[in-house]
């Protein structure tokens, strides 16, 4: 298998804090890695050491299939990132701020400026000064410079951090034609369950510094469980005649008048005839599948999602 990073027993203390411990990240070309933890979780410590800002008290990385403190150039030279947010010189154009990054960096030409900028949906409003610029074109714009020498991984830390639902939709398909198109492998970071399971094919759940699991959407898809879910009057009551009259055992009230039943998935018709026969007010069954927050919650023991 062709990885493009792997960790071994990466870990970063600060003092006698273990922020990081013993992590050990598979990515594989071509992925879209979501890296997946709350607040303090360690994603960004992990990301630095990635692309060597901090240094790792213990443990080792491979990028691209060598050591990354043996040959560190070679690998940066690879890789495109923006940890936390992207900054820029506000009072100069997109055009400006990138032919200044072209410069410093030694990379491409006037063109591959253009090339860049038409990838993220900006060549039209090259021009105009960056503090005109939303959030989310803002953010587009540091996907733009990190492409800008052709990165074949690309390390971002929280990028839809701020925007809203449109321009999260739109970073999101740029990442997922970045993929395709180019075959560019991504690694991600995210506090968000729902944007994760929209664009990575696999994830890697970090929980106060330590990997909990790393997992394909294939996988993670059969794990999280289908249900039927019902809004009753009287959830009690309902649950009582789906065990006397259905034998159901494996169910959940997932709040007032909300039942779950992980049973007689295709008997939708049967269960809501039961209740209504003895009486019992249903006002919608709906079969549902639990999502990654739910998921989430199994492995952390309960711990929240911020
Ligand atoms: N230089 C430092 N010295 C001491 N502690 C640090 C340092 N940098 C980070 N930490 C601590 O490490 C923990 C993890 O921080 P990190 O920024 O890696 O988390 P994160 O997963 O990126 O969180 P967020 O979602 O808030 O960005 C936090 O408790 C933070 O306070
Ligand atoms: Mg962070």
């Amino acid at each position: 298998m062709n990885y493009v990073l792997q960790t071994h027993q990466l870990t970063k203390q600060y003092g006698s804090h273990a922020i990081v411990s013993d992590l050990n990240m598979n990515v594989k070309a071509g992925d879209i890695y979501g890296f997946l933890g709350q607040n303090g979780a360690g994603k960004t410590t992990t990301l630095r050491m990635l692309i060597g800002l901090i240094r790792p008290t213990s443990g080792e990385f491979e990028l691209f299939q060598e050591s990354f403190h043996g040959n560190r150039i070679k690998a940066l030279e690879r890789i495109g990132a923006i940890i936390e947010y992207p900054g820029f010189y506000l009072n100069l154009s997109a055009v400006e701020n990138l032919e200044i990054h072209r410069r410093l960096m030694g990379i491409g030409n006037q063109e591959s400026i253009d090339e860049v900028l038409t990838t993220v949906g900006l060549f039209d409003v090259k021009k105009q000064k960056v503090k005109h610029y939303s959030l989310g074109m803002k953010q587009r714009l540091g996907i733009a410079r990190a492409l800008l020498h052709r990165p074949e991984l690309l390390i971002l830390d929280e990028p839809t951090n701020g925007l809203d639902p449109g321009a999260i939709r739109e970073v999101r398909e740029l990442f997922l034609k970045l993929a395709k198109q180019r075959g560019i492998t991504f690694i991600i970071s995210s506090h968000l369950l729902s944007e994760m399971e929209q664009v990575a094919n696999r994830i890697g759940i970090i929980h106060k510094g330590r990997l909990l699991e790393e997992i394909d959407d294939k996988t993670l898809q059969q794990k999280t469980r289908r249900f039927l879910e019902m809004k009753v009057d009287d959830d009690q009551r309902a649950a009582y005649v789906l065990e006397q009259k259905l034998k159901v055992t494996d169910y959940q009230v997932a709040g007032t008048g909300i039942l779950r039943i992980y049973e007689c998935l295709d008997q939708t018709d049967l269960v809501n005839k039961t209740l209504t026969d003895q009486n019992i007010g249903v006002k919608e069954i709906v079969l549902s599948r639990e999502n990654l927050e739910d998921y989430f919650l199994k492995l952390t023991g309960g711990d929240k999602l911020a």
